[in-house]
């Protein structure tokens, strides 16, 4: 069989996706260890019989939905390439706003900054390869999400990216932030999406969180106060639709500059807000007289 008989095959295979054509050549090129332009220079190139077995064998897991990153083992986010696997999300491309929205921000050329629910590692591993100087903490609660990240950093060699286990804050200690960055769980467990798609074969402990989603955005909102530093940031990824309940959390936990910013489809999909304690009237007013 040659390569474009075999992308016709994988592309009828994958007729139930949307990308049955990209899917078809991602694989194929995966096993022929090729990349894209070579399939179009030349489609005439026999293949043997043990990779088509291998192209078949993948087109047939594609076929039952599982994501062209799982079968990959990788996806490309930002600027570098990061191993994946089922223990946590797999990037999406809408997650590189949250790195720029926390590049955008007026930070100290050395700020120490946390990210929680890091998953792959890929926003602390984006923030560290444009801010060298910035000291990273990223945590995440699962074990094997906290292997995937660290095996991301050392491939990287971005070893100054320090990676450990928590259950958000838990083992944070008493270490304060000028920046605290997360795209928690916030789908509801009711979502119908759930069912859907990628979201099938990533794990709820990735996805799901309880009050219509908003239960982690609540928590660290509240518990972030006590690891933010004076005039501190904490900037979240969330659902399209959850921008208004997000601004009235921080809000009603006394954040100051409240800005949620849109992604390229125009949904709300970041919010920011700024922690600047206010000066106890009563105890000022005493230290003056
Ligand atoms: C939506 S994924 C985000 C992964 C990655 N930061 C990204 O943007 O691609 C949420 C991550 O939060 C982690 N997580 C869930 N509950 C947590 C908790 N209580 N403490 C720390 N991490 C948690 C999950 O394991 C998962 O890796």
């Amino acid at each position: 069989m040659n390569i474009n008989d075999a992308l016709q095959k994988g592309i009828a295979l994958c007729c139930g996706s949307e990308t049955a054509k990209l899917d078809a050549q991602l694989l194929l090129c995966h096993v022929l260890n090729v990349n894209r332009t070579f399939l179009y220079t030349w489609p005439e190139q026999t293949i043997s019989a043990s990779q088509l077995t291998d192209y078949q064998a993948l087109l047939q897991q594609r076929a039952q939905g599982k994501p062209i990153a799982h079968l990959l083992g990788y996806r490309d986010f930002w600027s570098f390439r990061l191993q994946v696997n089922d223990s946590t999300l797999i990037p999406r491309p809408e997650t590189e706003l949250l790195v720029e929205a926390c590049l955008a921000l007026p930070l100290p050329n050395n700020a120490v900054v946390l990210e929680l629910g890091t998953g792959t590692g890929a926003v602390a591993l984006a923030l560290s390869t444009e801010q060298p100087n910035w000291q990273l903490d990223a945590v995440d609660l699962q074990p094997q999400a906290v292997q995937l990240a660290m095996h991301n950093r050392n491939t990287l060699g971005l070893n100054q990216v320090n990676i450990f286990q928590s259950d958000w804050f838990s083992a944070v200690g008493e270490r304060t932030y000028h920046l605290i960055v997360s795209n928690p769980p916030y789908i509801d467990p009711d979502d119908p999406h759930l069912t859907q798609g990628d979201l099938r074969f990533e794990p709820r402990s990735a996805l799901v969180a309880k009050q219509q989603g908003l239960a982690a955005i609540q928590l660290i909102i509240q518990q972030a106060k006590q690891y933010l530093k004076a005039r501190g940031w904490l900037v979240f990824e969330h659902g399209f639709t959850q921008a208004e309940q997000v601004r009235k959390i921080f809000l009603a936990n006394g954040y100051s500059n409240i800005t949620t910013q849109q992604d390229y489809a125009k949904l709300d999909r970041i919010t920011y807000a700024q922690y600047i304690p206010q000066i106890n009237r009563f105890t000022a007013d005493n230290a003056v007289s």
